[in-house]
């Protein structure tokens, strides 16, 4: 999620980004939460901590996303569309507009559709995994799972989805602040070559219609102009740029956080409540940011119109004025109102998708113990925590 941090850029001056605020945050931020709550960083950037400050920051209307932005395409690609701006981005009326065109295809039901095939990839990869008696189980199973489900509901054909998943690969890179300049720039190329795929794919879709998403969107758009060229562009790569990362740091932190339990008893069977554990206890989205619409107050602080706030919702889902014993994994919690996925207008579009997909992919991944079999490496990306090497082996 490319969000305007700066709290973000800021935490990272401090140093802290590359050692403990990456392996470990939470002592940190339980220090902050205690201490500074309301903490203003320059004259108009604030960060806050706690739980229900983080709630209503994100629940109310008056703190808005900033000014949205286009982006046009460079020269090699002369058919595609000028890029408009993602619901993630927008606000009312143009976000009520863009996810109400959305909405339907990510409910349950029309979600249903892709279990087998999650099923069916999550089984083939950990049984990969077993064969070798274990191996990197971010690249071999994290990354490819979210990668390739979201290739599936979009209609991205199945022969095409080793090229899909190596674009995300590099893409996945551009979230990441600690990159060189040639990575970077690879990642750029990268984001490119996907967006005139799914020019092509979609002009493909009007041609000859399938049951995917992306067909349903051409309809949307065809049926009253309601969804431009270029808003149907980046809605794809939204739903792909939201939806990856996410997942894969979701079912990577939640495994090495199994790892480093291994007397924790695993659920029998229903994984549903564990998932919702492991995401309040990782937060895969570790930061989000608004700004100011007028001027508000939190305790004895005043924050005027037009300033920046990054609530740090890993910082609100361990806050012991919520959660009991707030650093301690329960499984079993309940209730657990967590706010992983955000809340208010934006909550993720693709909450359901993404707790469907690791209830059932921990059960098949986890259907045996696995222990660490090296040192896990963080990605070293502020927003978006989580670990681009996960040794692991059978226990
Ligand atoms: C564990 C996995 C995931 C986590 C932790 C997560 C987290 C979040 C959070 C915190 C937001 C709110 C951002 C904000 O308020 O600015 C969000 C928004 C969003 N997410 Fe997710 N997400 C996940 C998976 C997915 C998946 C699988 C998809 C779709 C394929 C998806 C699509 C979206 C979209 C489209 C938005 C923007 C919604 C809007 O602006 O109205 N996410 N997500």
């Amino acid at each position: 999620m490319v969000i305007p941090f700066g709290a973000a850029v800021w935490l990272a001056r401090l140093g802290l980004q590359q050692s403990a605020l990456m392996e470990n945050p939470y002592p940190i931020y339980q220090v902050w939460q205690a201490e500074r709550p309301v903490w203003q960083i320059e004259e108009d950037q604030w960060l806050l901590f706690r739980y229900d400050d983080v709630r209503r920051v994100l629940s109310e209307q008056s703190f808005v996303k900033g000014e949205p932005w286009t982006e046009n395409p460079p020269a090699e690609y002369p058919d595609l569309p000028e890029l408009s701006p993602s619901m993630l981005m927008s606000n009312p009326p143009n976000h009520t507009r863009l996810r109400g065109l959305v909405t339907q295809a990510f409910q349950p039901r029309h979600l249903k559709r892709l279990e087998p095939f999650i099923v069916q990839l999550a089984g083939d990869l950990t049984a990969r995994l077993e064969a070798d008696g274990g191996g990197n189980l971010v690249q071999q199973l994290a990354f490819p799972l979210p990668a390739l489900v979201i290739a599936e509901l979009l209609g991205v054909p199945r022969a095409d989805h080793a090229q899909f998943r190596e674009w995300s690969q590099h893409i996945a890179r551009l979230l990441d602040p600690s990159q060189t300049p040639e990575a970077r720039k690879k990642a750029a190329d990268a984001r490119w070559q996907l967006l005139d795929y799914f020019h092509r794919l979609i002009s493909e879709k009007r041609r000859q219609p399938g049951d995917d998403l992306l067909t349903e969107l051409v309809k949307t758009e065809s049926a009253g102009d309601r969804l431009s060229p270029g808003e149907l562009l980046s809605m794809a790569l939204l739903l792909l740029v939201a939806g990856h990362e996410t997942t894969t740091n979701l079912l990577s932190m939640g495994s090495l956080t199994l790892m480093e339990r291994p007397d924790t008893p695993l659920p029998d069977g229903d994984w549903h409540r564990a998932v919702e554990e492991l995401l309040r206890y990782t937060s895969p989205v570790q930061l989000d940011a608004r700004m100011t619409s007028e001027p508000v107050t939190f305790g004895e602080h005043t924050i005027p119109s037009g300033a920046w706030i990054t609530v740090v919702i890993g910082a609100a889902n361990r806050d012991p004025a919520i959660f009991d014993e707030p650093g301690r994994l329960d499984l079993a919690r309940h209730p657990n109102p967590h706010m992983a996925f955000g809340r208010g207008i934006h909550f993720c579009l693709g909450a359901s998708l993404a707790r469907m997909e690791a209830a059932l992919a921990f059960p098949i991944l986890w259907r045996h113990r696995w222990a660490l079999a090296g040192s896990p490496l963080w990605n070293e990306n502020i927003v978006l925590r989580g670990l681009t090497a996960l040794p692991a082996t059978i226990a």
